[in-house]
This record gives C-alpha cells, structure tokens and sequence, in this order.
C-alpha cells in the first residue's frame, strides 16, 4: 500500500468516526429562525418513494427508494441541507455575508449546496473534477458560484485535496467536509432510514444496500434499519475501478456516479467504524452500470443514474440466491445527468 502524499496534517478523511445522538445533532430551530427560506427547504426533502423495482425470476423482492424526487433531485439534497445548516449554526448570528462556504463534491451536493447558497444568501465554492457535465457548471454559473476544476485524471481523492489546501492557504473560506460530518450520518438516519421504517410498514427487509461515496447514506440508514431489525445484512457497494478500501493509488478510471474508494487504503470513516458489521462489498463497472441504466428505461420507462442503476445490479444478484420471501432494500439517488441520457440515445 502507498501512502497518500497529499494528506494533510490531521486529515478530516482519516479521522474516526463517532456516531451522534440525530435529534440533537439536528437541532436546527434557531438557524431556521434566522433563515425561514432553510426551513422551507427542509419542508420540501424526503418522503420519497419507496418503489417495487424488477428482480429476478423467483428471487427476492427488491424495493428502491427514489431519492431524484428530492427538491434539487438527488439523495444529496438532505446531506447538503445538514451540512449547510451545521455550518449556519456555527457562524451564529454574524451576517450570512460574512460566512463563505468551500465544498468538494462528485455533482450532487453541488448542485444542492448551489441552490442552498441561494436560499440562504451564503457564497458557496465548488471543488469538482473535470468530468462534471456542462449541465450542471451551467446551473453554478448562473447561481453565482465559484467553481475549480481539478484534472479527472487525479482521482475523486485529489478533488478532496485541493479543497483541502484551499481551506489551509485561504483561511476565508470553511469547508464543509461531507465525510467527516457527523451530520451526513444523523440526517439519513432520522430522514432517510426512517421513512424506510414507515414505508415498509410491518414488513421485514432482510437485507440493505447501498453505494458508498461518504457512506452516509450506507450507514445512516443501516443505524435506523438495524434499531429495529438488528439481525439486517448490509452490503456496500463501490466501483470495480475504485473499490472501498483500495490499497493501490487513485487510477482516474471513469467510474459510475458520485461513488468510490479513495485508494492508498483510505477507508470513508462512517463505513470504517461499521466494517464489523457490513456483510461484504460489492463492484461494478462503469460499462455496466450505465447499461444497466438503459436496460432499467426499457423495462420500467423510469430515469434512474448510474450508481442506482449499479444498487439494482447487486440487488438482483443477491435476490437471485435468497428465497423469494426475502426483502432487498436499496435507495436510487438520482437519475443520471442529461448528457448520459443522450449518450444513450433514451
Ligand atoms: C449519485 C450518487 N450516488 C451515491 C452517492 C453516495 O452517497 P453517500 O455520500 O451518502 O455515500 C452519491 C453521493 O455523492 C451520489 O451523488
């Protein structure tokens, strides 16, 4: 294993990771006071739906939660919601003018952190690879974010470093640090895990999965789901070109959406402080996540993105060796970008 160059003193990504109570660490009625238009925002996340996706004949059944049904349209919109309300609490009561915020992001908490910087006036900056499609540089364009774009080539983990030295050398901007954040974990764990719980009613889900990026979603939801059903499996799910846990350096290999291992062995702290407990990690390429996009259309006639597209091929290969009786639940986080759907002529 090679040891990353570029990690920083104290390195935030390599930190463990200590769960929080949620009802406290969501504790947001003064920041919604000072901003109504946050509280607005918070109104319009969740109770997405829960849907019955296709599964193999004679295996499980697989549900899906259609997180693109979000305010901006992705799982990212509650991530970005706490975190930006985590930073407001902070700042306090110092002028929304006086906080500028700095945020990583692999396109989603972009495009939901962007249209946060507009409800609540606050100057959000983007660090983002150069793969981001233009579609979504054009939208923080004209929400008047600034944006750096760091070679594709370097790996989601360089993304993650040079936010993290522009944090160091321009101390005026804070970085919102969506893997170490206790908050991503607490928000999909009093939100996303347990609508879960509600959806499903008095029906049992024997297993859980999901694609890791922080594992926010991975683990929030695996924290409520196993509250009341503690003998659940979960399963993560991560790129074949950039496995969790990779010991090798960041390849820059075009992997599917918003997902990944960092490499140099670089663990996500919410999923390392679970390794007990998670299953197995599954990998899928890019090549077939994205045609399994297509293949989910034609079926279904529903958009979903790659890293959903790649949840439902693990589901149906885990639903293929469990009796039909069982429950896969997995999550879809968003439906892919305009310029895939072109791409394949959908
Ligand atoms: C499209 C997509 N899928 C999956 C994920 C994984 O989410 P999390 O950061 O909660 O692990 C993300 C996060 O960026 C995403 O954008």
């Amino acid at each position: 294993m090679t040891p990353d160059p570029l990690a920083p003193p104290g390195d935030l990504l390599q930190q463990p990771f200590t769960p929080v109570d949620p009802a406290r660490a969501l504790a947001f009625d003064d920041v919604h006071r000072r901003y109504p238009a946050l509280a607005g925002f918070r109104a319009g996340l969740g109770r997405t739906t829960l849907l019955d996706v296709p599964s193999v004949p004679g295996g499980a059944r697989i549900v899906a939660k259609c997180e693109w049904e979000n305010p901006v349209g992705s799982i990212k919109d509650r991530t970005a919601y706490a975190l930006v309300a985590d930073a407001l609490r902070t700042h306090g009561d110092r002028p929304a003018g006086e906080l500028r915020l700095l945020a990583y992001s692999g396109g989603d908490l972009a495009a939901a952190m962007s249209s946060l910087s507009t409800v609540t006036g606050v100057v959000t900056r983007f660090v983002l690879a150069s793969f981001s499609p233009r579609s979504l540089l054009d939208t923080l364009e004209s929400r008047g974010c600034p944006v750096d774009l760091v070679p594709k080539e370097r790996g989601f983990l360089f993304t993650i470093r040079t936010a993290q030295r522009i944090a160091a050398e321009e101390p005026g901007w804070t970085l919102v640090f969506q893997h170490a954040n206790p908050v991503n974990v607490a928000m999909h764990e009093a939100t996303t895990g347990q609508e879960i719980l509600a959806d499903l009613g008095d029906r049992r889900p024997d297993l859980w999965l999901a694609s890791i990026g922080s594992g926010g979603t991975l683990i929030g939801v695996l924290r409520a789901l196993r509250a009341r059903f503690p003998e659940i499996t979960a399963v993560g799910v991560t790129p074949a070109e950039s496995p969790y846990a990779n010991p090798d350096a960041p390849s820059g290999q075009q992997t599917y959406e918003g997902s990944g291992g960092h490499g140099h062995g670089i663990r996500q702290p919410f999923v390392k402080a679970y390794d007990h407990v998670i299953s197995a990690h599954e990998h899928v390429t890019y090549p077939d996540a994205f045609r399994a996009m297509g293949e989910f259309f034609d079926l279904t006639g529903v958009r979903i993105g790659s890293s959903a597209a790649a949840n439902w091929l693990v589901a149906k290969q885990y639903a293929a060796r469990m009796p039909a009786s069982s429950l896969i639940v997995t999550v879809f986080p968003c439906t892919g970008s305009p310029e895939q759907w072109a791409e394949l002529g959908r």
